[in-house]
């Protein structure tokens, strides 16, 4: 046998390997017993890679990615590659099963490469004139904010925002509403915000915008994977997802859902190889479905990772995972507002609530506060520098445990104790 074969041989047995014990940890999670669930959740965090030791409260920044999700991305890698194959004719499985995970038609489902990705060809595609108007919120995140910053520069499109409330999701509605005009052509939504983690009302926004034929975009960068998001039930016309947060996809990963009945209004802005075809006049077509925003040549594996991260998710329970990250937010929540000087910035009403919470002090400035968790306690949190709020954000998702959540808050109140 020659060696470059053997070689590969070598290669594929380990990956086998790798990804058969992955599979095994997956099938041996114990039984979830909700008097005592902690050793289920032990079991769920054992799928991650990360250190022993490291408590990573970022998820909403960027999600860690199980080793059953990585292996099957090294696996369909390698075995493309024994063959050089770009092995595309593999989407159609991974969009059917992330379709069901979100509640789509196949027909509805793109794959894109992150939430920025599926709100720009929103922002881009989408036929508006100068004069005509945008709503979202102050909150919104850049990848969320500046594609109609640049629809404003570039196109005259005119963006309105409303300040996000934390306590009321009836307050959100009317600043939006009161906020809707003539010209009002779309508005856009973070499902939930990114610097505080606050739910805004998505299904009333739908029923809003519907009654005015309104297009309404919803940013579900922070929601999918935290809680169930379903397209249809929730009525927006498209919705951008990140793979690569809450779902716990491959890095690069992200979804554009696009409601049938509006396809033909959204315009792709990139178009090439599987955007669409020239009919036997010559004349070009593009792809039925939402097919149309994807163009070129695309990592499969990647697509398979994220439908495999989403049938994991499938496996422990997306209700289980939902309640899981808010009764740790819960936790952190109550201890970090117990320490004094300590201020929560994340809502209290249970609807408004999120798995993220974010806090700061007065004492310690914020950036100084991350560096000491970090270096001190290997306690991963995130600045939250947006709307000048110096604050930081624990986002607490699977590979998170009470254990963590009450070290956190241990150290913040040592922290304080020390440096104030
Ligand atoms: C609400 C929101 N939208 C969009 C993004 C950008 O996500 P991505 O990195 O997938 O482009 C983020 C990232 O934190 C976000 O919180």
């Amino acid at each position: 046998m020659s060696l470059p074969r053997r070689s590969f041989l070598r290669h594929a047995a380990l990956g086998a390997a790798g990804l058969g014990l992955a599979r095994e940890a997956v099938a041996a999670l114990p039984e979830f017993a909700a008097d005592r669930p902690e050793p289920f959740w032990e079991a769920v965090r054992a799928l991650y890679p990360l250190e022993p030791g490291f408590s990573y409260f970022n998820t909403g920044g960027l999600g860690s990615t199980p080793t059953p999700v990585l292996e099957r991305v090294a696996e369909v890698t390698r075995r493309l590659q024994a063959k050089a194959e770009h092995g595309h004719a593999q989407f159609t499985a991974a969009r059917a099963d992330v379709a069901r995970f979100l509640g789509a038609d196949s027909a509805e489902v793109a794959f894109v490469r992150n939430a920025t990705e599926a709100n720009a060809t929103v922002a881009a595609g989408l036929p508006l004139r100068a004069g005509d108007e945008v709503i979202f919120e102050t909150h919104a995140h850049p990848g969320g904010a500046f594609p109609w910053l640049q629809a404003a520069r570039a196109r005259g499109v005119v963006v309105r925002t409303f300040e996000p409330d934390a306590r009321s999701a009836a307050v959100n509605l009317a600043r939006l509403t009161a906020l809707v005009g003539p010209r009002t052509r779309v508005v856009q939504l973070s499902h939930i915000t990114a610097p505080t983690g606050i739910t805004l009302p998505a299904r009333a926004v739908a029923d809003l915008c519907r009654s005015r034929g309104i297009w309404f975009h919803l940013d579900a960068a922070q929601s999918a994977g935290m809680v169930p998001v379903d397209f249809t039930a929730l009525g927006c016309d498209s919705l951008a997802v990140s793979g690569h947060k809450w779902i716990g996809g491959p890095l690069e990963t992200g979804v554009l859902c696009v409601r049938r009945a509006r396809q033909e209004e959204l315009e792709p802005p990139l178009v090439g190889a599987h955007s669409g075809d020239l009919d036997p006049t010559g004349r070009f077509a593009l792809s039925p479905g939402a097919l149309r925003y994807e163009y070129g040549t695309r990592n499969v594996a990647a697509a398979l990772g994220l439908a495999e991260a989403m049938r994991l998710q499938e496996r422990i329970g997306r209700d289980r995972i939902a309640a899981r990250g808010r009764q740790l937010a819960a936790r952190a929540h109550a201890g970090l507002a117990a320490l004094p000087g300590v201020e929560v910035l994340s809502p209290d009403a249970p609807d408004l609530r999120a798995a993220m919470v974010t806090f700061r002090t007065a004492r310690i400035p914020h950036d100084r506060l991350f560096g000491l968790l970090l270096r001190e306690k290997s306690i991963r949190a995130r600045p939250v520098t947006e709307e000048k709020l110096n604050a930081l954000r624990v986002s607490t998702h699977l590979c998170n445990s009470p254990a963590q959540v009450d070290a956190l808050v241990a150290a913040v109140g040592e922290f304080l104790r020390r440096e104030a």
